[in-house]
């Protein structure tokens, strides 16, 4: 939890912000000695209209995708109480979050969706009609460690289904993915989501490793998800260290490392017992993929576990083929959360999608389409006497819902008349000394490269 303060330390007066001083009053201003730095915080961002116009396109889509699938959108706050995401499995979130103490509050920025999406269930959970279909567009806060496509905010397009207990719910999920995906122009392949349960993983270690210590289950992936960036054997020592929240023997720990290894169901078959529910599942939603006709798209991989404590069964990680980025999207099945929390169980699974990695594969890919600025019509006044005809013509336009620039101040036509043409502008309309004692506005269509006139009065 000191991670979220570390962007603090380098002025010792920041000991007095209510960051580091719980119970303190609220630092109001700057300490003398804190220079102004005009760059937004590193990791942080800032959305020029450029930027703007990309990300507004992007979030479009999630929300088009989302409506096509029945799902509606929900929103909570960005600060919550810091105990809705401490949770003691090891997890990194935990440990990048920025977090303050503001009139003996304590108080965080989200991290993740998902845990204020499951207090706005509990609270309404009697008058709920489930399953629910909910998603949420919302900009997410992690102390990270900075790489590629990895920042300290971004966005997350959430798609959550909530009271449905059958992997229906899982490949509706799936799809809608595969659908913002190919909207997106990542022609099949150069994505692939895999998949694994951990219902799968637990059943099987439930004879051995859980039997007697069911609650290291979630340490236990926590550390598996680390598999990828710090390798076996890295992975075997967490596992295996006495101080550590698993402590598996090094038997234990061969055993683990081996089911992971499966990358097909029949493999995977191996491992669990002849009426595993979990396989049964896997091969249920398998056969629902195939449906959707996306199976070929989500190969299986035993070793995707997640690295968040609260999933319970099927997970699921989005990823470049080529690999070179890290996750695009990642969710899965979370059945205990809102018991975790206080609430009645209730079957619950989701995904989260950000904005930054998928970003850096569209830019790679030269995906980003080109987004100009969207103004329909110019109005321009050469002097100040044709001002007031040409606020004329601009409301009107404004009214019939065109979307109009007024050229301001003392512009110059030239000027203006290039931008728009940039812009994609389709009309100017132009009011000189002669226009307004005609009555008239000279329009100009850009595209056709045609000039006429209407009445000043329409
Ligand atoms: P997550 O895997 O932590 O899952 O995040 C989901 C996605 O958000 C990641 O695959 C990645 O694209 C993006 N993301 C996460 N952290 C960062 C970061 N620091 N910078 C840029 N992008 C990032 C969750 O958050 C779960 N709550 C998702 C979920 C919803 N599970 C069930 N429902």
């Amino acid at each position: 939890m000191s991670q979220g303060r570390k962007h603090i330390e380098k002025n010792p007066s920041a000991e007095q912000t209510p960051g580091a001083a719980p119970g303190s009053a609220p630092a109001s201003a700057p300490a003398p000695s804190e220079e102004l730095d005009l760059q937004p915080p590193r990791g942080t961002r800032d959305f020029y209209p450029d930027e703007m116009r990309r990300r507004n396109w992007l979030f479009g889509l999630f929300r088009e995708t989302a409506g096509r699938f029945g799902f509606e959108e929900v929103d909570a706050p960005m600060v919550e109480h810091a105990s809705l995401f401490t949770r003691k499995a090891g997890e990194e979130i935990v440990h990048q979050l920025y977090h303050f103490v503001l009139h003996d509050r304590h108080l965080a920025l989200r991290p993740e969706m998902t845990p204020s999406l499951a207090r706005m269930v509990i609270a309404r959970q009697g008058a709920m009609r489930f399953p629910i279909r909910w998603f949420t567009v919302t900009q997410n806060w992690r102390y990270e460690r900075m790489t590629r496509g990895r920042r300290r905010e971004h966005y997350q397009w959430n798609m959550d289904i909530w009271g449905e207990p059958s992997v229906e719910a899982e490949a509706e999920l799936l799809s809608a993915m595969f659908t913002v995906l190919d909207a997106l122009g990542l022609a099949r392949g150069k994505v692939k989501v895999r998949l694994n349960s951990r219902a799968l993983l637990e059943e099987s270690l439930r004879t051995g490793v859980l039997a007697k210590r069911p609650e290291v289950f979630a340490p236990l992936c926590v550390v598996i998800d680390k598999l990828d960036k710090i390798g076996a054997e890295a992975v075997t020592e967490l596992l295996c260290d006495p101080a550590g929240a698993v402590g598996l023997s090094a038997g234990e720990a061969e055993s683990v490392l081996a089911m992971l290894a499966a990358r097909s169901l029949d493999e995977a078959a191996r491992f669990a017992a002849p009426d595993s529910a979990a396989l049964a599942d896997l091969r249920r939603l398998y056969a629902l993929l195939e449906a959707y006709g996306i199976a070929d798209q989500v190969p299986f991989d035993a070793s995707v576990v997640r690295g968040l404590a609260y999933y319970t069964g099927v997970v699921f990680e989005a990823f470049d083929a080529a690999g070179s980025l890290r996750a695009i999207a990642g969710g899965g099945r979370y059945d205990r959360l809102a018991e975790t929390l206080g609430g009645k169980p209730v079957p619950a699974v989701g995904f989260g999608f950000g904005d930054a990695v998928i970003g850096e594969l569209l830019e790679d890919e030269g995906l980003w389409p080109a987004l100009a600025r969207d103004v329909q019509d110019v109005v321009y006044a050469f002097s100040s006497a044709e001002k007031p005809a040409a606020i004329a013509v601009a409301t009107r336009l404004r009214a019939a819902g065109r979307r109009v620039e007024l050229a301001l101040g003392t512009a110059k036509l030239k000027r203006v008349l290039g931008d728009a043409d940039k812009a994609g502008v389709e009309r100017v309309w132009l009011i000189g000394e002669d226009e307004r004692a005609r009555g008239v506005v000279k329009v100009r269509d850009l595209a056709k490269k045609m000039e006429h006139e209407e009445p000043l009065k329409g």
